[in-house]
């Protein structure tokens, strides 16, 4: 089986590059709600993106049935879970979630690079991918991911953003986090990635990232999620920023 970065890339050939962040509060009607927008809006999306307080209320069997779907549509499947745990706990996590159906899982570096070494190898032999969290959307990121770390004093300092792109690339994760809202820093990791990993941007639209200046900017995928959920026409929105990353 093709590794999940290609699989999504194919998949963006043909449908672009918006991953629809499927944030609904829980409710009665969960699954059927995701299933139906699944169904309306596939056609302008190359994947999907499951946060904690969806992956949550809805049991081991909507969410292995939810990523049937997903796959039928063939669109790719991710778990935003922001994982950062020991090895064994991580390493259940993953199983778990590959169990599920799940193609990727959003991970967080601070678990150290060891850790992230070894659960992008444990992805990797699934044929599913680890996406690293780089810098946040929310305002407040910048006084933790842009903090000054100096782990070896013979070096110059960087930042902690810097550490996790760094440990990204030499651990070859497929992909980082690094929010819309901050499109210089999207820049600066687009340079020093040079095409070794993909770069997923949050935070479009409500969150005030504007697409246009993200994609110029070097994201390869917007995820996107109230922008399109809340919006009068959901199909139209889609549409729109999916025509931007053909655009690009
Ligand atoms: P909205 O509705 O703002 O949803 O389009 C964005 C989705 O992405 C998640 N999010 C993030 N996830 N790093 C992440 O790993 C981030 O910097 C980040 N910012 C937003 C958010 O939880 C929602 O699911």
């Amino acid at each position: 089986m093709a590794s999940f970065k290609t699989r999504i890339k194919q998949t963006s050939k043909k449908r672009g590059k918006v991953i629809l962040a499927i944030d609904y509060n829980p409710t009665s009607k969960l699954e059927s709600k995701i299933l139906k927008n699944i169904k309306n809006l596939n056609k302008y999306l190359c994947g999907l993106k499951f946060n904690f307080h969806v992956i949550l209320p809805l049991g081991l069997k909507e969410i292995t049935q939810i990523n049937k779907v997903v796959h039928r549509y063939g669109l790719q499947s991710i778990a935003d879970i922001k994982l950062n745990d020991i090895g064994n706990t991580n390493k259940v996590t993953v199983d778990s979630l590959w169990k599920m159906g799940f193609d990727a899982v959003i991970v967080n570096p601070i678990m150290g690079k060891e850790s992230l070494r070894k659960l992008t190898i444990l992805a990797h032999k699934k044929g599913n991918g680890i996406i690293a969290l780089c810098h946040m959307s929310a305002p407040e990121a910048k006084s933790s991911y842009e903090m000054n770390v100096n782990l070896n004093k013979s070096k110059k300092q960087i930042t902690l953003y810097q550490l996790f792109l760094d440990w990204s690339l030499s651990q070859k994760v497929d992909g980082i986090i690094v929010g819309a809202t901050y499109p210089e820093i999207i820049k600066y990791c687009k340079k020093k990635v040079n095409g070794k990993l993909n770069i997923y941007s949050p935070g479009i639209g409500t969150q005030g990232g504007n697409a246009k200046k993200v994609l110029s900017s070097g994201t390869d995928y917007l995820i996107v999620g109230r922008t399109i959920l809340n919006s009068k026409n959901p199909i139209r929105v889609a549409k729109q920023l999916q025509q931007l990353t053909f655009d690009k």
